[in-house]
């Protein structure tokens, strides 16, 4: 292993850890305030419209949460795994996935980068949310095996914050609504801005990109038919599939 490979797997071990210690003590209140939160509604909504379910299918929700995406789609689908970095969103699934009478969910608690999956055998990758909290190396890793795990026909569906740091027209208006919106607030608009300012530009905890970032890394995994969808605020969602029939 290179000097340069050795630091590349530390920072990813470290964000790793980071996500879990961050969401194992966030379990509860993603899971409190998530279900009725109009905005992300919108966008798990327009996942699910996206993915195009089918009955037997077999699906995968990359970074499940307490299973706002995965329960939507299970009753749509044969089979739907929730994959999530942290142990306490996945008991959160499970709970809520026996109070939903879901019987065909499973849970699994384990980071997306050392997620494998056999080759040709998921029918929808989705995820919501999630991935702007990946370094852009590992995002692009992740789309690579997403598009190994679908069978011929399978789609890959992404719902995130997608903006980049303002090269695009679309990021300008998005960084300016947020930045005008925390304006208003005062004082602690103001202190907003400095967090955001660091948690965005510096890319420690949010690490968004633009839409167009998304189409060229699915382009990349050889996916067709992609599309890029502005849902709500920053918000969108990049459909691909796999190419062949299924
Ligand atoms: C903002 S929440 C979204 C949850 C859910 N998808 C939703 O739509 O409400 C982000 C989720 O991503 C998970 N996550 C973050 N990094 C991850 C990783 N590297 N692998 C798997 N899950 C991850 C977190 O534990 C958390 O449950």
């Amino acid at each position: 292993m290179t000097e340069t490979e050795r630091r590349t797997a530390k920072t990813g071990a470290a964000n790793i850890a980071r996500q879990r210690r961050f969401w194992n003590r966030r379990a509860a209140s993603w899971d409190h305030g998530a279900w009725t939160n109009p905005g992300l509604v919108q966008v798990v909504d327009r996942v699910v419209a996206e993915a195009a379910p089918s009955p037997g299918a077999v699906a995968v929700d990359i970074g499940c949460g307490s299973g706002q995406l995965t329960l939507k789609l299970a009753p749509l689908v044969g089979s739907v795994t929730g994959v999530d970095v942290s142990s306490a969103m996945i008991e959160l699934l499970a709970d809520n996935a026996r109070n939903a009478g879901a019987t065909n969910v499973t849970g699994r608690a384990v980071p997306v980068e050392h997620l494998d999956l056999a080759p040709a055998s998921i029918d929808l990758v989705v995820s919501n949310y999630v991935l702007h909290h990946l370094r852009d190396e590992d995002k692009a890793a992740v789309v690579a095996k997403a598009a190994s795990w679908l069978r011929p026909g399978g789609r890959l569906v992404i719902g995130d914050m997608m903006f980049g740091r303002g090269s695009e027209s679309r990021d300008r208006e998005i960084i300016g609504s947020k930045v005008r919106l925390m304006l208003r607030r005062g004082p602690a608009g103001w202190w907003r801005i400095a967090k955001n300012a660091s948690r965005y530009l510096l890319r420690f905890q949010e690490r968004p990109v633009s839409m167009s970032a998304w189409v060229a890394m699915f382009r990349a995994a050889g996916l067709v038919e992609v599309e890029a969808i502005p849902v709500v605020n920053e918000a969108a969602v990049v459909r691909g599939t796999k190419p062949g029939s299924s």
